[in-house]
């Protein structure tokens, strides 16, 4: 029988509809709008691409946005010093910078720079410390997104056996954290893993997220697996014209879909849910910030 295939699509406008459902709630009840500033410095086309969507969406489920654009060659002080104050502005409840920043300036040292509390991607190393040792954290967008996608499709997890192919602080490590928090038996692997194809095989829950086309072919995949695909990879479509591309994913869709029990496709599977999942941080952090109960179901 051929896999359930995952609407992420439908999935993440049900979530920004619950998002937008709690932020009239706050605006009603407390007169309080959750905010959401965005930091780009420089001129990266698919960063300027997310950003325009994350500023469209927040203010779509009635949330504040704050954009701010900064020159290429913006120094790690003038950054730093924009953080500081988006820290202490009581508009702001949420703080998310661009990635990747320019060479010149450090990544770590510019996510540390941000408040925990208004730290919406996750990244922070205190909700790194405090995701990993099973306390309330702002947890990472896409492996927060691939959870929720999971427990639609499973209901419960305890006791699952799941792989976790890649171990990016952004996606592999905190899913893997996410899944151990929800009683599965978890397994990282990478490169350097030598026996992938028979981890895999005695998974139940499999999500991929390396960046490579295509790596998780079907025999690798045990019949009836849920199969999350992370992987964005843009490849030549040469049935589509000379110069043509398309997006695929790290799974061969096409075979894995005939073994799955049920699958992501790429596009239209996890990428949409990512934003969701910001903006359901964002309401989150707004609620914890003004000592008001967590928005039910937007949680981990
Ligand atoms: N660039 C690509 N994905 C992300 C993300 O989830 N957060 C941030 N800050 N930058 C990104």
């Amino acid at each position: 029988m051929a896999a359930r295939i995952i609407d992420g699509k439908a999935f993440a406008a049900d979530v920004r509809g619950s998002v937008a459902q709690h932020v009239m709630k706050l605006k009603k009840e407390h007169d309080l709008t959750p905010g959401l500033a965005v930091v780009l410095v420089g001129e990266d086309a698919a960063s300027e691409v997310y950003v325009r969507n994350k500023a469209k969406q927040t203010l779509e489920v009635g949330m504040n946005s704050y954009e701010h654009k900064l020159p290429a060659d913006t120094t790690e002080e003038t950054l730093l010093a924009l953080i500081d104050r988006l820290n202490t502005d009581p508009a702001v409840h949420g703080i998310l910078v661009q990635l990747p920043l320019p060479r010149h300036l450090d990544a770590n040292l510019v996510i540390t720079a941000i408040h925990p509390a208004k730290d919406v991607d996750g990244f922070h190393i205190s909700n790194v410390g405090l995701l990993a040792s099973g306390q309330k954290a702002l947890v990472p967008c896409t492996p927060f997104g691939c959870l929720m996608l999971l427990r639609n499709e499973i209901g419960d997890l305890r006791g699952k056996t799941a792989t976790v192919i890649g171990r990016s602080n952004i996606v592999g490590k905190p899913m893997a954290q996410l899944l151990l928090g929800a009683d599965c038996s978890v397994t990282v692997v990478h490169r350097w893993s030598s026996n992938i194809a028979e981890l895999v095989r005695a998974s139940d829950i499999v999500v991929a997220a390396v960046g490579q086309p295509g790596l998780i072919q079907a025999d690798w995949v045990k019949p009836g697996a849920v199969v999350i695909d992370v992987g964005i990879n843009r490849v030549p479509a040469p049935d589509k014209g000379e110069y043509a591309t398309k997006l695929v994913g790290d799974v061969q869709f096409d075979e894995v879909q005939k073994i799955a029990g049920a699958i992501t496709p790429v596009p239209g599977g996890v990428g949409p849910m990512t934003i969701a999942c910001l903006l359901a941080n964002t309401v989150t952090a707004c609620c914890r910030a003004n000592g008001l109960p967590e928005p039910t179901g937007l949680t981990v």
